[in-house]
């Protein structure tokens, strides 16, 4: 089976990876591909910068949900946003509503309660695929915060479980916390430059999932490869050749480190001339579909 049609067999998808390697990109890329699959799909964004909507040419979020395409939707998305909205939900009185959320008490528990945000936003995740909710998805991809929080994100319920003990918060922990160790629904996605620092990194998080979490990722996106420079007449501005090729062979011995490691599913997308937007997230996702037969 190929990754991505394990992919498509999801209903949680983590994409995370070291800053700046392409995690959002890559969040495009899946959302577009699995939506021309058939799945309905919602891409949610945590970063407060909103740049999910740019990959994919539509208006910025702004907490709401952006139809991005056929069977796609993309939300931006911030964990204390979704603990007011869940007061709102609990609490009948509008005025009541505002005292609680605009107390300090109430930002304090917010900020302070471990794994609090995390599950709010996992949390969310699982109610948009259960069937009563509208509009109803099969599949969320989280573009998760930075590496160091993933594992963190993703142990999160279960730790609130252990120290909620029962109540609704802690049932509502309890119960994500078993959907997310269900590997036949929820999987991980990395991306990584081939670079020393994104690969180290790499490295330690395929460790710290696999250990705390029991977790091997679906799929490593090895992003932004420098190409093989070809021989022939470079052209005016073209970078200098023994540059690229330093760089490639830089890119060589860092995709050798990870396969020390990494047996598993592993695509390499080259660095594309383009910026930021739909050209890109196309170009690149037709390359992964074609790098994963
Ligand atoms: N293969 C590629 N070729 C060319 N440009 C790319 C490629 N992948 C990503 N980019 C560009 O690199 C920049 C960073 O990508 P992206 O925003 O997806 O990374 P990120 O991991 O989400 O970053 P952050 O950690 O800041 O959220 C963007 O401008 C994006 O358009
Ligand atoms: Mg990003």
């Amino acid at each position: 089976m190929s990754a991505l049609d394990r992919i498509a067999e999801r209903q949680l998808v983590v994409v995370t990876g070291k800053g700046g390697v392409g995690k959002t990109t890559l969040t495009a890329m899946l959302g577009s591909l699995l939506a021309a699959r058939g799945r309905r799909v919602l891409l949610l964004e945590v970063d407060p910068r909103e740049s999910l909507h740019q990959t994919l040419g539509t208006e910025p979020s702004g907490g709401e949900i952006v139809q991005a395409g056929p069977r796609l939707g993309l939300q931006n998305l911030q964990p204390a946003a979704v603990i007011e909205a869940l007061v709102r939900e609990k609490v009948p009185l509008a005025y009541l509503v505002r005292k609680i959320t605009e107390s300090a008490a109430f930002h304090q528990f917010v900020e302070g309660a471990p794994g609090l945000k995390e599950t709010a936003l996992l949390g969310y995740a699982y109610r948009a695929l259960q069937s009563g909710h509208r509009p109803r998805f099969d599949l969320v991809i989280v573009d998760a915060p930075a590496t160091g929080h993933s594992a963190a994100l993703l142990a999160a319920p279960g730790l609130l479980a252990q120290a909620a003990q029962g109540g609704q918060l802690g049932d509502m922990a309890a119960d994500l916390a078993t959907f997310l160790a269900d590997a036949s629904r929820c999987g991980v996605v990395l991306a990584t430059l081939a670079e020393e620092m994104p690969v180290q990194e790499t490295l330690e998080l395929i460790t710290r999932l696999q250990v705390k979490l029991g977790l091997r990722p679906d799929l490593v996106v090895a992003n932004g490869l420098y190409p093989v420079p070809r021989p022939g007449a470079a052209k005016a501005n073209d970078p200098p050749r023994e540059l690229l090729q330093a760089r490639r062979r830089l890119n060589e011995a860092e995709l050798a480190r990870l396969a020390t490691v990494w047996d598993g599913p592993l695509v390499e997308l080259p660095l594309l001339p383009l910026g930021r937007g739909p050209a890109l997230v196309e170009a690149l996702a037709i390359l992964l579909e074609e790098a994963d037969r």
